[in-house]
């Protein structure tokens, strides 16, 4: 994990353990009211802990990320913030460089995400995918997202667009995709 300074604050990322679950929770619950994140409860943060990297500032969790694992194919970045008061610091950009090298360590061929801040992520070698590249991410949460038919959120992928999907597509995928 990175450590180092940013403005001169020394800022580091690690990974996340139980104790961070409730300030992840906080930080991303700022964010998910207005749609930026997905919403996550705090027990599916627990559960889920190993897959978050946090980012510290003296002493304090100020960010978050998380790695989802779908396969050796793709794995998605997902709720990723920093503190509304410590942007602009260079804290984004540990994230995601940290979930980078945590998909790096599991041999991943592609990384995606889906954002509504494409700029951002383009400087870090992200490139605009087609949302029907990622059928993983379809089955696993677009297909009950209440915006499925006008998501306004762009697909990114640094690596390889995945061949297969691991997930079936959900019973009723018909008669969603009418
Ligand atoms: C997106 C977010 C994590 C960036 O964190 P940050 O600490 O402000 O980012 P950094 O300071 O590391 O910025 C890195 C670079 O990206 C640029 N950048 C930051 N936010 C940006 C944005 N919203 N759009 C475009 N570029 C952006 C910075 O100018 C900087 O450029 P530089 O390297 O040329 O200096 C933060 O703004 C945030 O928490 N936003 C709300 C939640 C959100 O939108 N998450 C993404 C969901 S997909």
């Amino acid at each position: 994990m990175s450590r180092g300074a940013s403005n001169g604050r020394p800022m580091r990322t690690r990974e996340a353990i139980l104790p961070d679950a409730e300030q992840v929770h906080v930080l991303i619950a700022a964010y998910s009211g207005d749609g930026t994140l997905l919403p996550r409860s705090l027990a599916e943060i627990c559960e889920n802990i190993r897959d978050f990297v946090v980012l510290e500032y003296g002493g304090r969790i100020i960010g978050c990320g998380a790695l989802h694992l779908y396969g050796p194919h793709l794995a998605e970045i997902r709720s990723i913030t920093v503190d509304p008061k410590r942007q602009s610091g260079g804290g984004g950009k540990r994230l995601v460089k940290a979930l980078l090298s945590q998909a790096e360590k599991h041999n991943v061929t592609c990384v995606c995400l889906f954002t509504r801040i494409p700029e951002f992520f383009s400087r870090m070698g992200f490139t605009i995918a087609s949302h029907q590249d990622l059928p993983d991410k379809i089955h696993k949460d677009c297909y009950k997202c209440p915006r499925l038919h006008y998501c306004d959120e762009v697909a990114m992928i640094r690596g390889d667009v995945p061949r297969f999907a691991i997930l079936p597509a959900p019973i009723n995928w018909l008669k969603i995709e009418a």
